[in-house]
């Protein structure tokens, strides 16, 4: 990207107004720290499909020429341009955050074409070797101890330093490795933690994007766009939690659930029949292993067209889903995108005769290949076919459907990715596939919510593979085709954290494994691990082992019971961490490292996790091993199974036999608990437990209707406990619209 020379500036409403000799750069004050830099190099638009509205908050902020320089302050940030377009930010009292770097771009990762054709013929992608150009560019210098986070779902460990990621979002069936660049997200948000400060960016732009974070050299990071305009937010904060909270000021925070969504669910592709589906809902009941939600996947449909139900298969229409219902199951079913290409198949007639359809540059209806066969893919930039699309589904929520699970929408396609060039648009604006493939997903999740929403009046229960940065606003996600390996178990702990620090605060991957055969210790420890994570789904693919718990003899029954029970106690906490994560836009799981950033012990800590604040979770995540090495950050902490008290800023090692998962309940923990049911809605929860660790703590505790926005208009109840260090618990009401429990009783763990 050339500019030259700063040939003049303006300060205009909240923004400076750059002029360069090529170019020009807008900085906009969003707030005191969060600052946008924007070229437009393509077109004179932000156009953001993940920010609505706007984000502008007024504030105090000042910006003077200083030398060959423009400075920009606010309360919180410093933002430095100079010649040629360099911008550093630094925080109010000059400690350095990104800073641009001014040195050449290393070479020599180019290979000759001898090489390239050496490599391709023995099977090697290329791709990945070489160092790509990219015309929308920045590079920022790389600081010895910097570490990053963030970026959705992409594979491999915590800290993403030193790797290379694409935000292209792609169906990958083949076991997710971590040298695998891209997955089926695009969420280019960064979180730097530095030795000294922290700092976020969000690169706003859809096109193919790229982020190498010291993989082509350890003194610099860059991040290039095939397409578009450069526009970037730079956030500041004082912690990571606050970066997060400015990312999700931004993009939009994961809203409350319905209460049930939190619960147990079983999928598998395929159960082929109605039998199918009921024997296995029956089977939970009679082992009494709790379970909510039943998802039916693409075999329910005829001939896998959308909205529609194969009655031959599975009862007439709403028969199973109301059967199942009736022992507390809650369906989730199935919707692609991909439309069958059929006369005659109302969707398919609606969508070509409304032009609903994306299409080739010639002006035809867009055909590649999905489930149903040859398919056609519903443009859902357009308001008005996300409204087509919305209210189709009618025909799932009159039979009483609870849920709606969005798959192949990265699009999926079996002849080939889509051409760049296949005509979409972005609203009223006809743009193409190159703009829109990142946000296919984001856009068909928006369709699902409303629909949902207006047809139910709830709060919607959507599932989706592939989405962008702001997605959390509509769905849930899980991390899509993993498979039964060991090295997935222990990849579900880092990408769900990361997935949490990028606003997705409802995620989860599927449990046990989708594709490959899982063990009966894999399941085990799986269910241990999962316990605690945000979706909590057992599923997996045709053709390989059935995935129940009972398909692995008795103890794996007993253990996933176990642990099922153990995640139902722990429900109202879940939930609370959602009521307050809707505010505040932290996740539910959580690395280590966002509440112990100065501890270098959690900067890459990827096989523990913290639940909110006071839960540390340590799964065994190895075949074989009947110990854990633990660490504990500072401050006290509470062994859950037997209440001993550990010391902190050490590793221990616990006894984890295979029905054991390490849980640290932290100092001065008050935690509500319910006690475990067979499915949400079994019983009403008359009583609170309360779990307390000793020390002085305080801790607010929300309860509504779970369902519905009534707590939207006050009709919840908010309680606050305090307790001392003498032990004395003290109960307030803060807030009184809805039924108080009937009775409060206290569990204390610990030695008081
Ligand atoms: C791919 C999804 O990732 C998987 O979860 C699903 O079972 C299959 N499609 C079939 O619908």
């Amino acid at each position: 990207m050339e500019f030259g020379k700063l040939l003049s500036w303006e300060k205009k409403d909240n923004q400076v107004i750059l002029s360069y000799e090529k170019n020009q750069v807008i900085l906009s004050v969003i707030k005191d720290d969060i600052i946008n830099v924007f070229v437009p190099c393509w077109e004179k638009e932000h156009y953001s499909k993940s920010i609505e509205g706007d984000k502008t908050l007024p504030t105090e902020w000042q910006v003077e020429q200083e030398g060959d320089k423009i400075v920009l302050t606010t309360s919180k940030l410093k933002a430095v341009a100079g010649e040629g377009f360099f911008i550093d930010f630094y925080k109010a009292d000059g400690t350095p955050l990104m800073e641009e770097f001014r040195g050449e771009r290393k070479k020599g990762m180019e290979l000759s074409q001898k090489s390239i054709r050496l490599l391709e013929a023995e099977g090697h992608d290329v791709s990945k070797l070489t160092g790509a150009f990219y015309p929308v560019m920045k590079m920022m210098k790389l600081d010895k101890e910097d570490k990053f986070y963030g970026l959705g779902d992409k594979s491999g460990f915590l800290n993403k330093r030193s790797y290379e990621y694409i935000n292209w979002n792609s169906d990958i069936p083949q076991a997710h490795n971590e040298d695998y660049r891209s997955l089926y997200k695009s969420i280019p948000f960064l979180i730097c933690l530095k030795e000294q400060a922290v700092y976020g960016v969000f690169y706003d732009n859809t096109f193919r994007s790229c982020l190498n974070l010291g993989k082509e050299s350890q003194d610099y990071f860059f991040y290039g766009a095939d397409d578009g305009n450069l526009d970037y937010y730079f956030m500041g904060g004082e912690s990571m939690a606050e970066v997060i909270g400015n990312y999700t000021y931004l993009t939009g925070c994961t809203p409350l659930p319905q209460f049930w969504t939190l619960g147990y669910q079983q999928s598998r592709w395929g159960y082929e029949c109605a039998g199918d589906i009921k024997e296995v809902t029956s089977k939970y009941r009679e082992l009494g292993i709790p379970c909510d939600g039943i998802h039916f996947d693409i075999d329910y449909m005829e001939d896998f067209k959308v909205f529609t139900w194969d009655e031959a298969e599975y009862k007439e229409k709403g028969k199973l889903i109301g059967e199942l219902k009736e022992q507390g199951f809650k369906p989730v079913t199935i919707i692609d995108p991909g439309t069958k290409a059929e006369e005659g198949y109302f969707m398919d007639d609606e969508g070509r005769e409304k032009d609903y359809f994306a299409k080739d540059t010639e002006g035809n209806v867009y055909v590649n290949e999905v489930w149903p066969g040859e398919s056609h893919y519903p443009d859902f930039g357009r308001k008005e076919v996300r409204q087509w699309w919305a209210d189709h589904h009618k025909f799932l929520t009159d039979m009483g459907v609870c849920g709606v699970w969005n798959d192949m929408n990265e699009p999926a396609s079996f002849k080939g990715e889509l051409p760049l060039d296949v005509v979409f648009h972005d609203e009223a604006r006809t743009t193409n596939h190159a703009e829109m493939h990142n946000v296919y997903g984001h856009y068909m999740c928006q369709a699902t919510f409303d629909g949902l929403q207006k047809l139910t009046g709830k709060r919607p229960f959507v599932i989706t593979r592939a989405c962008y940065a702001g997605t959390q606003k509509y769905s849930t996600v899980w991390t899509g085709d993993n498979q039964s390996l060991w090295s997935h178990l222990q990849m579900m702990v880092p990408q769900l954290c990361n997935l949490g620090m990028s606003g997705f605060a409802f995620a989860g991957a599927d449990i046990g494994g989708f594709g490959a055969e899982a063990t009966p210790e894999l399941l085990s420890r799986w269910i241990e691990a999962a316990a605690f994570s945000p979706l909590f789904r057992n599923h997996s693919a045709k053709g390989g082992r059935r995935q129940e718990p009972w398909q692995f003899g008795e103890e794996v029954v007993d253990i996933n019971r176990k642990y099922i029970e153990l995640r139902y106690q722990f429900l109202p906490y879940l939930y609370d961490l959602f009521y307050q994560g809707e505010k505040t836009g932290l996740p539910v799981m959580r690395p280590l490292v966002l509440h112990y950033e100065h501890d270098k012990n959690t900067y890459n800590m990827n096989g523990e996790f913290l639940v909110g604040e006071n839960i540390l979770v340590a799964p065994v995540l190895e075949p074989g091993v009947d110990k854990k090495m633990v660490y504990l950050p500072e401050g006290t902490w509470y062994d859950y199974w037997t209440g001993e008290a550990v010391e902190g800023n050490q590793y221990i090692l616990r006894d984890a036999p295979i029905d054991v998962c390490p849980i640290y309940i932290k100092a001065g923990s008050i935690i509500p608990m319910y006690e475990s049911a067979q499915y949400v809605g079994e019983k009403p929860y008359n009583t609170l437990y309360l779990l307390t660790t000793p020390g002085a703590g305080s801790y607010e505790h929300f309860r509504d209707n779970g369902t519905d926005y009534e707590y939207q208009d006050g009709k919840y109840i908010l309680y606050r406990f305090t307790k001392d260090e003498q032990e004395n618990l003290v109960t307030e009401v803060l807030h009184e619209g809805y039924e108080a429990y009937e009775q409060i009783v206290v569990r204390p763990i610990g030695n008081k």
